[in-house]
């Protein structure tokens, strides 16, 4: 069974959030500490997604402006890809804030997970951490 929570900066969901985000972007990706946390985390909605009780999924959400959010790390755990939880994860983000909308800068391996979402692509390739990304938007279903 498939569950969404969302939690704040400090607390034991954040603290779930930053695990699963340690093992895929530091761990995985190749991502330095000190770029993997910054200070949007201490204003972030994050979003933990638990298969079964066993935190496996993680967003977060930062209000850039009151009608848009800009979504980040969102990461599945190796074992649980493929699965629809990625999917699953980004629709309770979606749904949580109607009326909204979304940006995010996508590693270009994710285009066509996010574009399957209601992303579109913007601009030119650039570099984050050292990943190649391409800005994306979501308008809300209101200004679609
Ligand atoms: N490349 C291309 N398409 C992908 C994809 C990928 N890496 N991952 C998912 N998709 C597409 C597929 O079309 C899939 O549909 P299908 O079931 O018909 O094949 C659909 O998106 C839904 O996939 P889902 O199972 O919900 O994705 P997921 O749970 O595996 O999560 C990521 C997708 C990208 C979040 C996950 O692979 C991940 O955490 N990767 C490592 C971290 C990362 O790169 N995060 C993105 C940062 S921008």
């Amino acid at each position: 069974m498939i569950e969404i929570h969302q939690g704040a900066f400090g607390d034991e969901i954040f603290a779930a959030c930053f695990a699963i985000r340690w093992s895929v972007f530091i761990e995985e990706q190749n991502v330095p500490v000190g770029l993997e946390r910054d200070n949007d985390d201490e204003t972030a909605t994050h979003f933990l997604a638990l298969i079964d009780d066993i935190p496996a999924a993680t967003a977060r959400a930062v209000h850039r402006s009151p009608h848009l959010i800009k979504l980040s790390r969102v990461a599945v755990l190796k074992p649980f890809r493929g699965q629809g939880l990625g999917e699953t994860l980004m629709k309770a983000a979606h749904n949580a804030f109607p009326g909204t909308d979304f940006t995010l800068n996508a590693q270009l391996h994710a285009l066509p997970f996010y574009t399957r979402l209601g992303y579109r692509a913007e601009g030119a390739v650039f570099d984050e951490a050292g990943i190649a990304h391409r800005h994306m938007v979501r308008l809300s279903a209101s200004t679609r």
